[in-house]
This record gives structure tokens, C-alpha cells and sequence, in this order.
């Protein structure tokens, strides 16, 4: 079965969770256009999440999900409005979401953790995950240590729940791969930064829309916080702290409010431009719609090209 069957939507595609841009607004055009649309809780208060959840529900008809991050501070208070709430899906990024699973469940959500390597997908299909995001380390924002051509067929083989692959996918080739691996759909990120609804910036678009295949980075792996962003002075200055030794809380302290400051002021040198090592692939800003279809039509297209 297909990610759209499970989910009863048209395409087999899951919008990312992206902290700061993926709000109530873009989460409900996400899902107008046919995938399923996420709100992205890092960076949200109890309160806001909430607002954003039934401000959804007015702009869209659809089914829509939220992506809580494990390691937000009120992680416990976002866990209890996504149950209360009845979303229909839940996706958590950045750890075990375990303890939560069984409410999420009792509301009616499907949870699908993303997970980066196959312990975590064993254990989280033990703890009653509906499927699994396997998330390789070609992903914008926080990422694992390995690729997603080596950890999907490892996690369809590990785990008997659907797998959903993330990291590096932008056109049909890429889906058509995915497929291949084991995987029944696929979670996006870096293809929708470009969309004409994604509300980052116009700076940050033209950033994303500029970088060739080796301009993305990965920071903070020394200190256990990965994140994958665009070079640019604050990756360069951050990946020298690093090796002259600064400590997590430090480097912390000097990225404070920076991915807001690439959200939404724009700031392409010391903002942090979350993006993946697709960004090379991507030349032009196009509808939602157009995204989603290009990828399924791409897939079939290539499927029927090749000779095998
Ligand atoms: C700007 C940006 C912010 C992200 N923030 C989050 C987040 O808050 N929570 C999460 O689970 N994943 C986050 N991700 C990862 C996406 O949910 C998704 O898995 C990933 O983008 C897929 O890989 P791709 O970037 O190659 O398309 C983020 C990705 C990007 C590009």
C-alpha cells in the first residue's frame, strides 16, 4: 500500500516538520495541494501549537499532522495538544517518542517517528509506531549519520511497519529510488523551501535557489547536534568554534534565534539556512502542486525509461 492510501490523500508525499516555517498556514496549502501537510511545533509555545492546530482546521477540509521535536523544552504539554487535539498524524524528530505513543494512538493519530538509524526503528515499531520515517543524513535541519540509500532497505528489512523515506529527495529519479529501497512514499523538505507558499523569506529562497551541490554543511556533529545548513559566515564561524573546542552550551549561545533570523528577516550570513544537499537540484520557484505532481509524473517517467 501506498503512502496516499494509508493516509487517504492523493500523493504519497509528507511535508516536513520545519520549526518556524512550517506553520498552520503552510501546513494547510501543503495539504490543498494533495500531500499531507505538517505544523512544526519546534519553536512554538504550548499555546501557539494549539491555535495553529484549530487555525488549520479552518483552512483546510484535508487531513493535516503535526511534527513535535522530543527535545523541545515542553515537549510533554505538546504531546498531551496533539492527543487532545485528534490530529491525524503525529511525526516526532530528534529521539525516542516511545512514552507518548499509546495516547497519541488512543486519540486516533497515526505516529510515524523519524528515525535515523534501525535501533530506533525497532524499538519505535515495538512501541506501536504506524510506520517509520527513515531519514538519511542528505536532509536539511537536524540530521543522522547515514545516507538514505543505506538506511532505508536496512530499516524495511529490520522493522514490519511501512517505511517512509526522507533526505535527498527532490525529483522523480530520486522518489523512483525510494520506491526501489523499500520505502511507500517519501517526507520533503528542501523542494518545498522553493514553493511559492513556503513563507521563509526571499532571501532565503534565493539562497537555496543558488547553491550548488556542495554548499550545504553539516555543524555541531563534535558536540552530538548535528544540523545540516547552507555555507555562509555563520557556518563558517560556527565549524571554527567547533574545532578550536567550544562546548554545546556555547555554541548554542551562538546560534541563538538564528534560524529565525534566516526565517524571517532574511539574514543570509549569520542567519541559519537550513537546507539540504538537494538545494543543487532546485532552479526555480514553483506552486505546491506543481511539486508534487512533477515528482510522481518524474517517477513513472523514469520507471518506463529504463532498461534494466
Ligand atoms: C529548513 C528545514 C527545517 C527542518 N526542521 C525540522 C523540524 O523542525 N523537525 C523535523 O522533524 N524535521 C525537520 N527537518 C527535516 C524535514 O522534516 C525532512 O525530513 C527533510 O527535510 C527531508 O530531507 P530533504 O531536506 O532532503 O528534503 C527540517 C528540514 C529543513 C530543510
Amino acid at each position: 500500500m501506498r503512502l496516499n492510501e494509508l493516509l487517504g490523500i492523493e500523493f504519497p508525499f509528507i511535508q516536513g516538520g520545519m520549526a518556524n516555517i512550517a506553520t498552520a498556514e503552510f501546513a494547510a496549502a501543503v495539504s490543498n495541494a494533495g500531500a499531507l501537510g505538517l505544523i512544526g511545533a519546534g519553536g512554538m509555545s504550548p499555546e501557539v501549537f494549539q491555535d495553529s492546530i484549530r487555525r488549520c482546521r479552518t483552512l483546510t477540509e484535508k487531513p493535516f499532522g503535526v511534527n513535535i521535536m522530543l527535545m523541545h523544552p515542553q515537549v510533554e504539554q505538546l504531546a498531551a495538544i496533539a492527543a487532545q487535539e485528534k490530529v491525524a498524524v503525529v511525526t516526532t524528530g530528534a529521539g525516542d517518542p516511545a512514552r507518548f505513543i499509546p495516547a497519541w494512538k488512543e486519540s486516533g493519530a497515526k505516529v510515524f517517528p523519524v528515525i535515523p538509524a534501525v535501533a530506533l526503528a525497532k524499538v519505535v515499531a515495538r512501541a506501536g509506531a504506524d510506520a517509520v520515517i527513515a531519514e538519511g543524513t542528505e536532509s536539511g535541519g537536524h540530521v543522522g549519520e547515514l545516507t538514505t540509500m543505506a538506511l532505508v532497505p536496512q530499516v524495511a528489512d529490520a522493522v514490519d511497519i511501512p517505511v517512509i523515506a526522507a533526505g535527498g529527495i527532490a525529483d522523480g529519479r530520486q522518489l523512483l529510488a525510494a520506491y526501489a529501497l523499500g520505502a511507500i512514499g517519501a517526507q520533503v523538505g528542501t523542494c518545498l523551501l522553493v514553493s511559492e507558499e513556503c513563507p521563509i523569506h526571499e532571501n532565503y529562497k534565493k539562497a537555496v535557489l543558488k547553491a550548488k551541490d556542495r554548499d550545504t554543511v553539516v555543524t555541531g556533529r563534535s558536540v552530538d547536534a548535528p544540523v545540516r545548513i547552507l555555507r555562509n559566515q555563520m557556518s563558517r564561524e560556527y565549524l571554527a568554534r567547533e574545532k578550536a573546542g567550544a562546548d554545546r552550551m556555547e555554541l548554542e549561545h551562538y546560534t541563538l534565534g538564528s534560524l529565525r533570523r534566516a526565517v524571517f528577516d532574511g539574514d543570509t550570513k549569520t542567519g541559519s539556512l537550513m537546507a539540504g544537499q538537494v538545494a543543487g537540484m532546485l532552479h526555480e520557484i514553483k506552486p505546491l502542486r506543481q511539486i508534487f505532481e512533477e515528482l510522481n509524473s518524474g517517477c513513472a517517467k523514469r520507471l518506463a525509461e529504463l532498461e534494466l
